[in-house]
């Protein structure tokens, strides 16, 4: 099969690249990435001189780009979004841009092509919150920030375009990613990296926010099953085996790096934040997958990682990560 991975310079895309390359032999994939601030090509230095690699610089939105790089392609697996909470508060339009009308162009693009599979990586916060229980594939669809929106909005236009046009599209939603190559925007590696230099850990409000924590391996694993074994149409949820509050993880941070508690800040809370994400698998369980990375392992694993590789997260502390921090936090990181 050759894959068209259009947001694949990204953290999800790039672990989803290096996971089908390794597990399928006579895989070829393609990259189509915008390199915005979250998308580096130092994600895929790996498979960079893969003969069965290949990268594209261009945008989703952009018809021709797309058009190009759909050519000889058999399936698109569509990572390619705006991805974080914070920045779509601050500034949503460049989360319609890419998450709804980028989506649209390349449903167009694929419908065009006549694309055996399309599959829209899509995310559990287009469910909203939940105090209890866990949500379902028919869970209605009540989503809280701009970015959820969003993707909410990416999610109805692939359902219509199966819909309509019969294009062979499937949408997996996925609980909170971790692990290796994730941008310190998001909560975990911020911690990490704030951690390292004896910097404070922010936790918004009271901390007991509640995530259903996904180690990123098994969220590629979760993909591959549903685009190799899904039904077309249809939704899958990709859960992780744990949940845990925000205040937990930040202590789980602090003990694997050899901090105490002190640095442990608590600061405004996000608007509209969402209290708890849970999402049950059972769909997807029973296409074979399962996750095989509990919470505790994997975020010792993910803070390892961390602490091999500063020559991949020393180059994001500077200049825009900066300002965003500045920004977003009010003072400058230490
Ligand atoms: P990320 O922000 O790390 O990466 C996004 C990638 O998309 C970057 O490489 C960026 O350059 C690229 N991109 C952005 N706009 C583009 C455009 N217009 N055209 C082409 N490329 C563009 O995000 P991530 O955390 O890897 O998330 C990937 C996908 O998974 C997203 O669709 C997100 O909604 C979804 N998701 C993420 C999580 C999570 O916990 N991170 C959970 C569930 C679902
Ligand atoms: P985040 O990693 O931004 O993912 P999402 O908003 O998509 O769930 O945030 C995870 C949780 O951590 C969320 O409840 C917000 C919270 N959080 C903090 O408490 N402090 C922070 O500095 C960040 C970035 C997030």
């Amino acid at each position: 099969m050759k894959l068209l991975v259009t947001g694949g310079a990204g953290f999800i895309g790039s672990n989803f690249v290096r996971y089908v390359l390794n597990t399928h032999a006579e895989d070829e994939v393609v990259v189509l990435d915008k390199l915005t601030y979250a998308g580096r090509r130092e994600n895929l230095a790996e498979v960079a001189e893969d003969p069965r690699f290949a990268f594209i610089h261009g945008a989703i939105e952009d018809r021709e780009a797309v058009d190009a790089a759909i050519e000889g392609c058999d399936a698109i697996v569509n990572f390619a979004a705006e991805s974080h909470v914070d920045r779509s508060i601050e500034d949503p339009e460049a989360f319609i841009t890419t998450d709804v009308i980028g989506t649209h162009v390349l449903l167009e693009a694929a419908r065009a092509a006549k694309i055996g599979r399309y599959v829209q990586i899509s995310t559990d916060e287009v469910y909203g919150s939940i105090d209890e229980g866990s949500f379902t594939e028919s869970s209605p669809i009540d989503p809280s920030s701009p970015y959820s929106a969003s993707k909410a909005g990416g999610d109805m236009l692939v359902q219509a375009y199966f819909r309509t046009y019969g294009l062979p599209a499937l949408i997996t939603r996925a609980s909170n990613n971790y692990g290796p190559f994730h941008y310190p925007e998001k909560l975990i590696p911020l911690c990490v990296l704030n951690a390292f230099a004896g910097d404070k850990l922010p936790v918004y409000g009271d901390g007991m926010q509640v995530r259903n924590w996904l180690y990123v391996e098994d969220h590629c694993s979760g993909i591959d099953t549903v685009l190799r074994k899904g039904a077309e149409g249809e939704v899958y949820n990709i859960g992780g085996p744990d949940e845990c509050p925000n205040i937990e993880v930040v202590k789980r941070v602090l003990e694997l790096t050899g901090r105490d508690e002190s640095l442990i800040e608590y600061v405004t809370d996000r608007p509209g934040h969402d209290r708890r994400y849970s999402l049950a698998s059972d769909k997807t369980m029973a296409l074979g997958w399962q996750a095989q990375t509990g919470f505790a392992e994997g975020l010792e694993r993910t803070v390892q990682w961390y602490r091999d590789n500063e020559d991949w997260w020393q180059p994001i502390r500077s200049g825009e990560y900066l300002e965003y921090y500045r920004q977003q936090y009010g003072r400058e990181l230490a």
